[in-house]
């Protein structure tokens, strides 16, 4: 079913009575329908707080928020040193292909420190496909299986710890990791495309200027409007985040973040992160050139398939 998608996306963040899209019961069915298992990707779903009814969403909200919140003392000592270690390639004369040059290793890096295991660029490439609804058997397949592994390797890393706390770590490998590495590529082409004269010509903006977040769903459980328009019980809806986008007001643009019970708890650590970059970046006089930039191909984030930038100076 198609969703509907009002005008304003704010008529979503503000409506009641929408329940998050069920993504755990629907790979079930379709594990049973395929005769596939597909049961680590079910039990990550089960842990997700961003899949959870209500009844269960402020418990697992509540706990992965207190284990950020124990991981933040060391991600902001830590901040400046993974800026400088990973985006110094976009002040140095050359070509640069910023996602796996610079984002996709910082994001990996910053993602290790908040779980507290080391995590490799490749290790997590498919684990965000898990919110997709048009994802192929074999796309299943292999999701299933790195799930599997990093679940196995959380287990190794932390064996006294409950399979409860593994999977909420689980889910803030999934929460963060493409959010992350989509808001930072798009809104980093953004800005080196408005910064010809030089990085430190540039108004560094406090929130970024792109999402990698371009919607989020819900499903209607009661029949509703949502601003004008009718919704029936079970129809599924979705707030175009990417609509901000175009907004100069900072305020809209923090709705990048989602709003209401499931607001994203990463946001402190995305701003704090967008900020340490620009003093980072603007404190250098390289004059960055867009190459070449597009999206991969993903039904759920924008992330730059591939942004290649020339850096040149004075
Ligand atoms: C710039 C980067 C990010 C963006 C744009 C972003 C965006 C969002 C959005 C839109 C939601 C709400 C989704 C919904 O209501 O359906 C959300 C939820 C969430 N985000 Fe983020 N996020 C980012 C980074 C992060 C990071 C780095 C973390 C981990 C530290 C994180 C953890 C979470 C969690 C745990 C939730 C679920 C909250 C809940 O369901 O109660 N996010 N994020």
């Amino acid at each position: 079913m198609n969703p509907v998608i009002p005008d304003t996306p704010t008529d979503i963040l503000k409506a009641r009575d929408l329940d998050v899209v069920p993504y755990a019961a629907r790979v079930a069915g379709l594990s049973e329908r395929l005769g596939i298992d597909l049961s680590v990707t079910v039990d990550a779903l089960n842990a997700i707080p961003l899949c959870l009814p209500r009844d269960r969403h402020a418990e697992a909200r509540r706990d992965i928020a207190a284990m950020i919140a124990g991981r933040n003392e060391v991600l902001r000592a830590e901040l400046p040193h993974i800026v400088r270690r990973h985006f110094a390639r976009l002040t140095e004369t050359g070509r640069v292909e910023v996602m796996r040059e610079a984002v996709a290793p910082a994001v990996a890096e910053l993602i290790s420190l908040l779980v507290g295991m080391p995590i490799g660029v490749e290790d997590t490439n498919h684990v965000s496909r898990i919110f997709s609804q048009s994802m192929g058997v074999a796309r299943r397949k292999t999701l299933e299986a790195e799930l599997g592994r990093l679940n196995a390797q959380l287990r190794a890393t932390f064996p006294s710890s409950s399979a409860r706390e593994l999977g909420l770590k689980l889910s803030l490998m999934i929460l963060g990791r493409d959010a992350m590495m989509g808001t930072f590529g798009c809104s980093l082409a953004a800005m080196a495309q408005a910064a010809e004269a030089g990085w430190n010509s540039l108004d560094w903006p406090d929130l970024p200027p792109r999402t990698g977040v371009p919607y989020i769903d819900r499903v209607a459980n009661a029949d509703v409007m949502i601003g004008e328009q009718p919704v029936a019980k079970g129809q599924p809806v979705r707030a175009h985040l990417a609509d901000f986008e175009a907004s100069d007001d900072p305020r809209l643009r923090l709705s990048f973040f989602g709003a209401g019970a499931h607001l994203c708890l990463g946001r402190a650590l995305a701003m704090d992160s967008w900020r340490a970059l620009g003093r980072f970046l603007t404190d250098s006089s390289a004059r960055p050139k867009v190459l070449t930039f597009e999206l991969r191909r993903d039904d759920v984030f924008n992330i730059p398939g591939t942004f290649e930038i020339e850096v040149s100076k004075q």
